[in-house]
């Protein structure tokens, strides 16, 4: 089984990013960890900074592959465009936030992905990445 996970926008400064919002671990090392948990499970991992390429990679796996994790960043918040690759293609996607966005400014209550998205899971940190992967693993008939 294929699940593809995406992080957008300044995820790849986890671990030193806010570490009080977002924690200390780097999300390769947490991958690590999922692929050990997960080991029926063919992972691939793309992150960028830029919107254009995350529609991008959002096009090119979301035809081949069971599902897909997708953590927007702040384009969240901002992109009619993420939100609408995630409603044309025909991979299940489920959104996480690492952090609670709704205890925060009011600017991320916002999600142009949720209406689109299977689900969104948001507040449990890295534990949502795994939350989603269970769920995903749960809609595949060769789980
Ligand atoms: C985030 C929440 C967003 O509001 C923020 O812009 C991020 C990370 C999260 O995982 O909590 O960059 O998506």
């Amino acid at each position: 089984m294929e699940i593809a996970i995406i992080n957008g926008p300044n995820l790849n400064l986890l671990g030193k990013r806010e570490p009080e919002v977002y924690g200390s671990m780097a999300f390769e090392q947490y991958l690590d960890q999922l692929k050990e948990k997960f080991p029926q499970v063919n992972f691939s991992y793309y992150q960028s900074n830029i919107e254009g390429e995350l529609v991008g990679e959002l096009q090119r796996v979301g035809y081949t592959h069971d599902g897909i994790v997708l953590n927007p960043a702040g384009y969240t918040h901002t992109s009619v465009a993420i939100g609408d690759a995630v409603a044309a293609i025909k991979a299940p996607v489920v959104e996480v936030h690492i952090s609670n966005v709704y205890a925060r400014e009011d600017f991320r209550k916002l999600s142009h992905i949720s209406a689109k998205a299977e689900g969104s899971i948001f507040g449990l940190g890295l534990k949502g990445y795994e939350l989603a992967v269970e769920f995903l693993i749960s809609l595949s008939p060769s789980r």
